[in-house]
Formats: C-alpha cells, structure tokens, sequence
C-alpha cells in the first residue's frame, strides 16, 4: 500500500462533494478512490450521502481499497444542535453512507437552526429561524459519539479563535481537526496559527474559490483564483496547473485541503500535487495575494451575523 501524505490523522488530500449532484457524485468518488484519495468529505446537508455511500460501497467490494484505509469524514448540520438530536443526526448520515463509522465528524458551524419539518435553512419573513442553543453542549453530545464507537474522531468547522479556545477550555475530547475556507485570497494566518500551535488540523475548503457555487453573481468581487495571473505564472514556472499551485500551497503550509470535482481528468490533476515543491518566492508571492476574500456573499452573512454564535473574523 502506498504511503499516504498526512497532517495527523487527517490524509492531507480529500474528495470534496459539496454541489456534486447525487447522479455523478459515485463515480466522483469511484475515481477519487481508484486513483489513491482515501479522504472524502462530505456533509448532510449536500444531500447526496446515499450516493457517497455507494461509491465507496463498490470499491471496498471490489477491493480498490479497504473501509481501515480510508478517513471518511461527514458534518452534523446545523439543525441537530439540540444535544438530543445529534445522536439522530450522526444516525441519518450513517446509514445514507452505508457505514457503521464515521472517521471525522464535524460541527458544521458553531451556529444553530431551528428545527422546521426536514428544512435544511428554515426561514420565516425572510429571516432564517436560528436557535441558541450552545455549540459546547452539541459538543458534549458527539463526544458521546466517539465513546459509542459511532465516530473515530470529532471537530470543528467554521469556528473562529474565540470560540475554539472557549470549546478547548471545557472539551473533554479535543478537536482532532478543523475546517475552514482558506485560499491565497483568505489566508487567515492568525486562525491558522492558532490552530496549529494547539495541534488542531486545518483543512481548507473552497482551495479555488467555489467557481461553481450557485450565489456568485451576488459577489460584487469575483472570484478568479484559477485565473489570477500571479497563479498562472507559477504554474507556468513549474509545469503545472494553476489548480496544482492552488492545491500544493496549503500542503506546504501543513494544511489538508479537499477540492470538489465531478470530472474524472481533474479529479487526477488534483492528485497530482506531491511531486513538486513551491519555492519561497512562489509562497510569498501565494501569500501576498490575501485580500480577506470569501465566497460568502454579504446577503448569506446579513442573515446570519445577529446569530448569538456568528463566528466573527479573529485576522
Ligand atoms: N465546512 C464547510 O462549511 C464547507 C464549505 C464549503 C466547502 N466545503 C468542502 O470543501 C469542498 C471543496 O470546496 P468547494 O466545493 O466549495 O469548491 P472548490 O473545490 O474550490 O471548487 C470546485 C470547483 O472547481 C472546479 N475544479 C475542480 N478541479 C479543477 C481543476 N483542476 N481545474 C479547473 N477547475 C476545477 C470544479 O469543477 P467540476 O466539479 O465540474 O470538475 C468545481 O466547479 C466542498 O466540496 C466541500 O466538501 C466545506
């Protein structure tokens, strides 16, 4: 078995699976699996675990890989924050995945939702229903999860310093990993370094920017990462893709990072990113390019930022 690249436990390439419709997200990750990735990310609320499921499903059966390799990780959404509903949460997504552990499950956001029917954004008047209950006390309830054998580990995402530092103050298990959005446009060095000095994994999401989230024509700066000049010109430099650049910098930062694609000849691109080194001009000239840009547009934020638990920026 080849030796799989790591930040601690986390395999520091992952299959990301937001927006990857249920009909092609199996043989996303059929290829990811068939071409060495032992790390898939998904979440409840993309609504297409069952098909996760099955993708890994036919590859342990057919022997490409075996369930003690991989580090499938999945998130609590936001509406299971009630302590008594995350034992409920973690069952759903269990059985859509067709598993009967999860390697990493995540908070999604410190923020809570009301519970409405199944709604995964209950909103009434145009506001979204938010509850208070405390991100601490979900917590408490998924670290009964790891006791129960249900999940190997569990973490955060979207949280920001102070929180995190009020969850380790009273956590009896410590967050194995957090994940946060982080490209060369939001580097978030202070988060980032605080994170790493207390041994919490960082893993980045949305590593080129989302280009395919549904709210971007609402963002009034665009988002060019695959297409910012500085990018190309690296690429160029090395023989690589501006996506390869995007990629290695957070590995060379120590950071896992889990690109989404349904298409078969990137999803082997995006693997192809241990073979070559990022010199110090090209990381600084990456890091240079911060701008505070996330793929949150302001409408999503304004519904959210009156949330008690609403994770203001610490950098
Ligand atoms: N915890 C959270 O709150 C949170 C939030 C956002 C994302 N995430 C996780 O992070 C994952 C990745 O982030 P993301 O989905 O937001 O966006 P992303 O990975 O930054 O971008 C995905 C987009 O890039 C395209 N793409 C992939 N590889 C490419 C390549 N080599 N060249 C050119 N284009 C390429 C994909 O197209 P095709 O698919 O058409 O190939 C897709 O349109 C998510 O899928 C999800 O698992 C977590």
């Amino acid at each position: 078995m080849a030796q799989v690249a790591r930040c601690g436990l986390v395999p520091l390439l992952g299959l990301g699976t937001w927006k990857s419709k249920p009909n092609e997200v199996q043989a996303a990750v059929e290829k990811a699996l068939a071409v060495g990735y032992k790390h898939i990310d998904g979440a409840y609320v993309y609504r297409n675990e069952t098909d996760v499921g099955k993708g890994i499903r036919s590859c342990i059966d057919q022997g490409i890989v075996r369930r003690e390799e991989l580090f499938i990780v999945t998130k609590l959404w936001n509406t299971f924050h009630e302590p008594g509903a995350v034992k409920p949460g973690c069952m759903e997504s269990l059985s859509s995945l067709g598993l009967s552990y999860i390697d990493l499950y995540l908070m999604h956001s410190p923020m809570g939702f009301q519970k409405v029917g199944d709604e995964l954004f209950p909103e009434k008047d145009g506001q979204r229903l938010t509850s208070d209950v405390d991100y601490i006390d979900t917590w408490k309830a998924m670290e009964n999860l790891v006791d129960e054998g249900l999940v190997k580990s569990i973490g955060v995402s979207n949280f920001n310093i102070t929180q995190l530092e009020r969850l380790l103050s009273v956590a009896r298990i410590k967050p194995l990993a957090i994940q946060i959005e982080l490209h060369p446009y939001f580097t978030r060095d202070k988060l980032v370094q605080y994170c790493q000095d207390k041994g919490i994994t960082v893993v980045a999401y949305s590593p080129f920017g989302a280009p395919d989230r549904e709210f971007k024509n609402e963002v009034k700066d665009p988002c060019v990462l695959l297409q910012d000049p500085v990018v190309a010109a690296i690429a160029k430099k090395h023989g690589r893709t501006s996506a390869q650049v995007l990629l290695r910098y957070h590995i060379q930062r120590g950071i896992a990072v889990i690109p989404k694609s349904v298409t078969p000849a990137r999803i082997v691109e995006n693997a192809k990113v241990f073979d070559f080194q990022l010199d110090k001009e090209d990381y600084d000239q990456l890091a240079g390019l911060n701008k505070n840009w996330s793929i949150l547009p302001a409408s999503m934020v304004a519904k959210l930022q009156k949330h008690k638990y609403f994770p203001k920026s610490d950098d």
